[in-house]
């Protein structure tokens, strides 16, 4: 066992952490100072660098607290008012009044608010839905499926039996990220009928694969594919061969609460979603569903696949749902839309690929061959996280280098907008990137580039002063608003942003 005495302060020191004495973790952890001071080297991280990874963001404060709050001491198994041990009745409240604002946010009949995970969302509803050996329909990995969506490597594959469907071969768009020649794949047309832009859902496929394989459920949703996905051609396919459908809007479940995205709650059957991505709440799943399923959602989850909820995370996600029904996430959401289609532009401006020819969400997904052959996912991830852009390496589709290697790199908007960062930051985002990538052998250049990335996040701190003047710079621990107001802390004030 380590003891605080067996750990090197210099240790932080090489890795260039700062111990903060006045930081808010250095107060709260006086206890342990080694996880204080890691906890401050994150907040540094986080500060000082470029957030750009697809399915991250940066919650209030509320949901911090929330998060951190004495809930986390009681035991909670059941459902509200159902439940085996005694003293809930402030559990009970707490996790009602998260269900009530998830059905309310996204009108659906029924939430379930404990899924600690996307993926433990997803299994439940399998479970609820399916019987062992029973057909899937779902996106194939290599073209943005899930795990969760029949992945070898994970126990989805092993109970049932999964068939996929992919997207189209790529077209020559010479895509600009604003999604223009990109048909909307709503309306029944769109069954088939939005060719002009390759690297799109292909729902051709997806009603050939139905008609054959007759699956018990058909999965919409994906975890690298930088369309909309429009859950109504779903609905019409699963309704021909008489299969039930399910959306996992993990990635784009902040926009569609911030009404930048179809609302695909009341056409599924059965919607899975986490609330840490562009949703902005605490690591966690959920699940909406009609009313007849209700009862099969909420025996799966719990005792079906978990034990006692996360009654201090569901009381984060209470918070969340309550900031998503603003006005000010609305209008966020529209800009992390704007803020990728213009990341898009920029990035095809310095000799990027767009992958399905731009966005509509909040990633931008980009072929790295044709700025140069040589350059691997790999290589670029790890070069731009020592240039202080964070962002990772994805298969593109078709993709001719391992997953591990990949062409592709995934960059998304939801955290930095949060920040406060606009159209002007994603362009100079993506000049950044561009010049980075060039020079990658020149170290020079590659520090001069971390340098300007963090000055850039200064003018942008996830979690700046807060207004009342407690202290500790990172702020965490002071904030007044439970809600985040509104008013970006950035020069631009362009986002919508809604960080106090
Ligand atoms: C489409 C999709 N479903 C499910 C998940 C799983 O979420 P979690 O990582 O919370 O288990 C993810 C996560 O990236 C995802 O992208």
């Amino acid at each position: 066992m380590i003891s605080d005495r067996d750990h090197d302060p210099r240790d932080a020191h090489d890795r260039g952490v700062r111990r903060r004495d006045d930081g808010p973790f250095a107060h709260w952890l006086d206890s342990d100072p080694h996880v204080a001071r890691l906890l401050d080297a994150e907040m540094d991280r986080e500060s000082s660098t470029l957030q750009l990874i697809a399915s991250e963001n940066f919650t209030s404060r509320a949901v911090l607290a929330a998060t951190g709050s004495i809930l986390t001491n009681k035991y909670a198994e059941g459902y509200p008012g159902r439940r085996y041990y005694g003293g809930n009745e402030i559990v009970d409240e707490v996790e009602e009044l998260a269900r009530q604002r998830a059905v309310a946010l996204f009108g659906a009949d029924h939430a379930n608010v404990q899924p600690h995970a996307g993926a433990n969302a997803n299994l439940a509803a399998y479970q609820a839905l399916l019987e062992p050996g029973d057909t899937v329909l779902a996106m194939r990995l290599d073209h943005g499926g899930h795990l969760t969506h029949g992945s070898p490597a994970s126990i989805t594959s092993k109970i049932w039996r999964f068939v996929a469907y992919g997207v189209t071969p790529a077209r020559d768009t010479g895509g600009d990220g604003s999604g223009h020649g990109h048909e909307s794949v709503g309306g029944h047309e769109s069954v088939g009928g939005h060719e002009s832009v390759g690297e799109v859902i292909d729902f051709d496929q997806v009603a050939d694969l139905a008609n054959s394989e007759r699956p018990k459920l058909i999965v919409a949703g994906s975890t690298a594919y930088a369309r909309q996905i429009d859950p109504q051609p779903f609905r019409e396919i699963a309704d021909s061969v008489g299969a039930l459908f399910m959306f996992d809007a993990a990635h784009p479940a902040g926009l569609i609460a911030g009404g930048a995205h179809p609302n695909p709650a009341r056409l599924a059957d059965v919607m899975t979603f986490t609330t840490h991505k562009t949703l902005r709440g605490p690591r966690g799943g959920a699940i909406l569903c009609r009313s007849d399923l209700a009862k099969k959602i909420d025996s799966a989850v719990f005792p079906g696949l978990q034990g006692g909820p996360l009654e201090h995370v569901i009381a984060a996600k209470a918070v969340a749902f309550a900031e998503a029904a603003t006005p000010d996430f609305a209008a966020y959401a529209h800009q992390v839309v704007d803020n990728a289609r213009k990341l898009a532009t920029a990035l095809a401006n310095e000799g990027f690929r767009l992958v399905s020819g731009g966005t509509d969400n909040h990633m931008v997904l980009v072929d790295l061959r044709t700025f140069d052959a040589d350059l691997t996912g790999k290589e670029a991830q790890e070069v731009l996280d020592q240039a202080g852009i964070t962002c990772n390496r994805n298969t593109i589709p078709d993709d001719p280098r391992s997953p591990f290697v990949t062409s592709g790199l995934r960059l998304g908007t939801a955290a930095e907008t949060t920040a406060g960062m606009g159209p002007d930051e994603m362009v100079l985002i993506a000049t950044l990137i561009g010049r980075t990538l060039r020079n990658r052998a020149d170290d020079g250049v590659v520090s001069t580039t971390r340098k300007e990335v963090a000055e850039l996040c200064r003018s942008f701190p996830p979690y700046p002063p807060a207004a009342s003047g407690v202290s500790g710079s990172s702020g965490v621990s002071g904030s007044s608003g439970s809600s985040g107001s509104s008013g970006s802390s950035g020069s631009s004030g362009s986002s919508g942003s809604s960080r106090s």
